[in-house]
């Protein structure tokens, strides 16, 4: 491994040398058992003498910090001591301090819990129904010299083609008339927020939310130094008339509202776009899981009714396909298009571009439709056998929000339960059932106040959700 060591500016050569390799010793950079460079080398590359390293070598072999093996090299002992942070690391933890927001923003625990038997918490699609070898196939078919060519960075907007399918994608599925131009593709939906919002928004502007909403977009909001307004949701959706005016930007989800479940209904679609006209405002669609509609007429999205270019529509691939992959994508009135490509180019130039061009394979030879039309038929078998169960067994204790959308239903605990809530939860945990409180998850004061919870059954294998709701229901008493 190449150590580094500086001589700029110092005057004792061999000391130095000495120091600075022990200090990567102790604290750990040059580990027990690791190689030095050879005398002969190092004395090369900082131009110094040989001797002069072979005196610095000399000293760490004289106190034990390495061993010297004749004709073999020299390396780290195997015995020596983790240094504790020495007086110049405790001074730089002290004098560097993030702005006061990061300390209010906290990172999200379901990302490194492990799964439980009976797992209803919010957030995952099912991973075993990924198609892994496809998905490998079309992945290593991007990763060919002939393909790849210079490496030159691309486009912020994206890969061509996936640009071009999801315009022909959303086109279909969902009435959205787009062109490739108009498609932007993000790291996901938290992305496409941060894109938009610094697009359009400086510092000390008002955004207005959902309350409850979804919590990460609100966490990116107030840490871009936006104020956020909460608005109210009943069962048609935002209540458009608490918007307060000063808002320039309402982010919402009215297909699937997060996390109560409800659509938007039309009246208020309607009215919260010409209220966008009279108080000039844009509005952020997050149509972040309407793929899975069970029931219903399908709902047209905002951006079908927006006839003066505020709507901007927000989609994600982390339900259809996973997470990880982090990919989604934003479709701009053109009236945004340059300023958000700008505003991701600053951001990280561009998504990286073989899972991109993987997955515009995937939408275009009809893989994707397929992978949907399956994940629809089971995830629609969960919500119904949720749905089902709920209403019969829970009635006395949780009011089911009515939804026939996306990967989760809500129920909000009756007045008389809401206090036998946390026992319950703690007496399910130790039966391996995992349940999310509407608190811990949807963002927003009202979230925090109203007692309930949220059934996802993205992760949960059909074949055990009676079991575990079973589990829930003995644990309520
Ligand atoms: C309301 C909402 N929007 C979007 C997403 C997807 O976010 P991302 O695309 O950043 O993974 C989720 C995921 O749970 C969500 O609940």
């Amino acid at each position: 491994m190449e150590v580094h060591v500086s001589l700029t500016g110092r005057d004792d050569l061999s000391g130095e040398i000495y120091r600075q390799l022990r200090r990567a010793i102790l604290d750990g950079r040059l580990r027990p058992g690791d190689p030095l460079p050879p005398t002969r080398d190092l004395a090369r590359s900082l131009s110094v003498s040989r001797n002069t390293a072979t005196v610095a070598y000399d000293r760490l072999f004289g106190e034990g910090f390495v061993t010297a093996r004749t004709g073999a090299g020299t390396y780290v002992s195997e015995h020596v001591p983790q240094m504790r942070p020495g007086p110049l690391e405790r001074r730089e933890t002290k004098s560097l301090q993030p702005r006061s927001v990061w300390g209010s923003i906290q990172l999200p625990t379901i990302a490194f819990e492990r799964l439980a038997i009976f797992d209803f918490r919010t957030g995952l699609p099912d991973a075993s129904l990924f198609p892994y070898e496809t998905w490998r196939r079309l992945l290593s078919e991007q990763m060919r010299a002939e393909v790849v060519g210079k490496a030159l960075y691309a486009h912020p907007a994206g890969h061509e083609g996936l640009r071009a399918a999801i315009a022909r994608h959303i086109g279909v599925a969902r009435g959205v008339q787009a062109t490739t131009d108009d498609v932007l593709i993000t790291g996901g939906t938290q992305q496409a927020l941060d894109v938009i919002a610094r697009t359009l928004l400086a510092p000390g502007e008002t955004i207005a939310v959902e309350d409850p909403g979804y919590a990460p977009p609100r966490s990116l909001f107030r840490s871009l130094g936006l104020v956020l307004a909460n608005v109210p949701v009943d069962n048609e959706g935002l209540i458009v008339d608490r918007l307060p005016s000063d808002a320039r930007l309402v982010y919402i989800t009215p297909s699937h509202q997060y996390p109560l479940g409800m659509s938007m209904s039309l009246q208020r679609r309607l009215a919260l776009l010409e209220w966008a006209d009279e108080n000039d405002a844009a509005i952020i669609e997050d149509d972040y899981d309407s793929e899975f509609r069970f029931g219903g007429r399908p709902l047209e999205p905002l951006m079908t009714l927006d006839t003066s270019g505020r709507v901007i529509y927000v989609g994600s691939f982390s339900k259809t396909l996973i997470p990880i992959l982090r990919l989604g994508f934003i479709v701009t009135p053109p009236s945004l298009r340059e300023a958000m490509y700008r505003a991701k180019y600053v951001a990280d130039w561009h998504t990286a571009t073989p899972g991109q061009a993987a997955l515009a394979s995937f939408l275009d030879d009809g893989s994707f439709a397929r992978h949907i039309r399956k994940l629809r038929s089971v995830y629609e078998k969960r919500h119904d056998l949720v749905t089902r169960i709920l209403t019969r067994d829970f009635n006395n204790e949780l009011e089911l929000v009515p939804s026939v959308a996306g990967l989760h239903v809500t129920a909000l605990a009756r007045p008389e339960a809401a206090d036998r809530l946390p026992d319950a939860l703690r007496r399910a945990s130790a039966q391996g059932v995992e349940v999310h409180e509407l608190a811990r998850i949807g963002g927003g004061p009202s979230a925090r106040s109203r007692p309930g919870l949220m059934f996802g059954y993205g992760a949960i294998p059909t074949e055990h959700i009676e079991e575990g709701l079973r589990r829930l229901r003995a644990a309520f008493g």
